[in-house]
């Protein structure tokens, strides 16, 4: 099978077309016949090399890509939850042999069924952005219907999952995101979108419950203007767990009661298919801003290293379509 792997860490050039076995599930795991992959931020990240979490974790040769969708081919001995033939989709590994590749093998309990509405273009950008904006804003930001929160980095995958999945809870919903996206977050439902480029959210609101981070930003500085728009006991929730919070803003949360929280995703079955749920009942919509081909994965990356991606990108592995 084709799969495209890093034999060192490096730039995109050191992304490689090789030609593999085909893996054996073990007793636990399933065998995907992948259509397609999300691409990430981490997949580079972890390209060049990783951060201080993740660094101790890679090994080389390794596969990468850590957003799956596909049909299973093969269930191993104590798999009952899937059978042949199911469209699937998930976070397969991470951060180990990951979806960039024809065939992978995961645990089943990294999998839920793919939503039917969606082809598996579109599903693959789903698990791992839709798992983190869940993880965010349900696991530890508590968000419940009603409330105010504020989403910076409202327009990429992580943030368009996020103001749709709040939506959908019944929040009022404050978007952050650069002129050209301003249209776009209330396209996806977004009740206020603020520009960054031109308006000071901290002066614009005030009296949120949540605010999420999940803009690549990494800055303290911005964090302490989010914590000003804070209600009294709220939660600012941020993804960039690489990026710890400064002295002075968990100061500035203690003043007001409120909490901080560095957020891991969790990859739940149940949440995926949560998910599913809400995107076959039309509430969440998946928003692919351009796919390429298994073998331009360097082009993949090269955009979004940019980090002004709209939405997600997305690697196409096989055409809808062809033969099972
Ligand atoms: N902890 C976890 O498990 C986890 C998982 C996934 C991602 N993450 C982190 O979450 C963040 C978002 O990831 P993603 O996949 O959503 O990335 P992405 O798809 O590349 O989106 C990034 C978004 O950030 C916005 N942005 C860029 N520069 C900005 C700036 N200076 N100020 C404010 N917004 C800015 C962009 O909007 P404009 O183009 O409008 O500027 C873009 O839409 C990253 O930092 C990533 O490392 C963490």
């Amino acid at each position: 099978m084709k799969a495209i792997r890093i034999h060192e860490f490096g730039g995109p050039d050191v992304l490689r077309l090789d030609e593999l076995e085909r893996p054996a599930p073990a007793p636990d795991e399933i065998l995907v016949k992948l259509y397609a992959s999300g691409i990430n931020p981490v997949d580079w990240v972890v390209r060049n090399g990783g951060n201080d979490f993740l660094r101790p974790l890679l090994k080389l040769p390794m596969t990468l890509g850590w957003d799956a969708a596909g049909i299973v081919e093969e269930t191993g001995s104590d798999v009952t939850d899937f059978k042949k033939g199911d469209a699937v989709y998930g976070i397969p590994n991470f951060p180990g042999d990951g979806s960039y590749a024809e065939y992978c093998v995961a645990k089943a309990s990294q999998f839920a069924r793919k939503p039917e509405s969606i082809g598996f273009n579109e599903a693959a950008g789903v698990p791992l952005a839709g798992l983190t904006a869940w993880t965010a804003l349900f696991g530890h930001g508590r968000l419940q219907p009603g409330q105010r929160v504020l989403i910076q980095g409202a327009s990429g995958g992580v943030g368009s999952f996020a103001v749709q999945f709040a939506k959908a809870k019944g929040a009022y919903v404050i978007g952050v995101a650069s002129t050209q996206n301003i249209d776009y977050l209330r396209a996806i439902g977004a009740d206020e979108a603020i520009d960054y480029k031109t308006q000071p959210f901290d002066e614009l609101v005030s009296d949120v419950d949540v605010v999420f981070d999940a803009a690549p930003h990494r800055d303290n500085n911005e964090r302490l203007r989010s914590v000003t728009v804070l209600k009294e006991g709220g939660i600012l929730v941020s993804v960039n767990i690489d990026f710890p919070f400064s002295e002075a803003v968990t100061q500035a949360l203690a003043k007001k009661n409120a909490k901080g929280e560095l957020v891991a995703n969790q990859p739940r079955q149940e949440w995926l298919a949560e998910i599913a749920r809400l995107i076959d009942a039309g509430n969440v919509k998946v928003f692919i801003s351009k796919v390429f081909p298994l073998e331009q994965v360097a082009d993949a990356h090269r955009e979004s290293e940019t980090w002004h991606v709209r939405g997600k990108l997305v690697l196409e592995i096989r055409k809808e379509g062809e033969p099972k």
